[in-house]
């Protein structure tokens, strides 16, 4: 069986003295775990991070975002290999709040997850609806769309992303999706993987929205639900950790 992965997607959040202090928590509570730990501070501090992680086994870098392209004139991004610099082994890719924010396209992100294979990262690639979309019974249309550009660009090395179904209502709002919510869309996600790849029990899809302490043991109980790309309980050292040992 394929081991749970649990991501914490720092944000915009952070600086130097709190990134050490979380780290520092973070492995002086961690021990052994059963799954696979990453953490995803902001671009400026992945170097910060790296260093503090060095020895580390238990906890992994990842990156918030890459850029669609290889290098060049292109101010402001960072490329896959400029992560593979600093260590990187995963990154976030076509995060609700980019699509939202930072007008990525499906294609676009399509795009940064071939950059990131091609550097040998791995990308956490996001998918989900907004409650608009939910409500007019759209859930499952949106999220096939959004993964399948992906697939049409990588089919040859889908078996290597990990997907992340955060629906957008559920993000940072306290309103979690409930284990069968989840579940359901999980599924259809992994029939669509299973279209593409004879490896698609493999590929790790992550739930990420509100997910905490609390609620994280049942929501990782589902079967098709491998992991969690966790955001505000991700600051905070101990509720990580607690979501941490409800994967194991
Ligand atoms: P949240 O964020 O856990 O704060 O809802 C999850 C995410 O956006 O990745």
């Amino acid at each position: 069986m394929t081991k749970k992965l649990i991501a914490g997607n720092w944000k915009m959040n952070g600086g130097l003295d709190a990134n050490q202090a979380l780290v520092l928590e973070l492995l002086a509570g961690i021990g052994q775990p059963a799954c696979d730990v990453a953490v995803c501070p902001p671009a400026p501090y992945l170097g910060q991070v790296q260093l503090l992680l060095a020895g580390s086994k238990a906890v992994e870098l990842g990156a918030q975002d890459v850029s669609r392209h290889e290098s060049g004139a292109y101010t402001g991004d960072v490329s896959a290999a400029m992560l593979k610099d600093f260590g990187v082994r995963y990154c976030i890719v076509g995060h609700s709040e980019r699509r939202q924010h930072q007008a990525e396209s499906d294609v676009h992100v399509a795009l940064k997850v071939q950059r990131a294979l091609a550097a040998g990262i791995t990308p956490i690639v996001c998918v989900g609806e907004t409650l608009r979309e939910r409500e007019e019974g759209m859930t499952e249309f949106i999220v096939k769309r959004q993964l399948s550009a992906v697939v049409h660009l990588n089919g040859h090395c889908i078996s290597e992303i990990v997907v992340a179904y955060e629906p957008v209502w559920a993000i940072g709002t306290g309103q979690t999706a409930t284990p069968s919510q989840a579940q359901q869309v999980h599924a259809v996600l992994r029939a669509q993987l299973k279209a593409a790849t004879e490896h698609a029990e493999r590929v790790r899809i992550l739930y990420g929205g509100s997910m905490n302490a609390a609620n994280a043991a049942e929501l990782l109980a589902q079967p098709d639900i491998d992991g969690g790309l966790i955001g505000g309980a991700s600051l905070k050292a101990p509720d990580f950790l607690k979501i941490v040992a409800a994967a194991g």
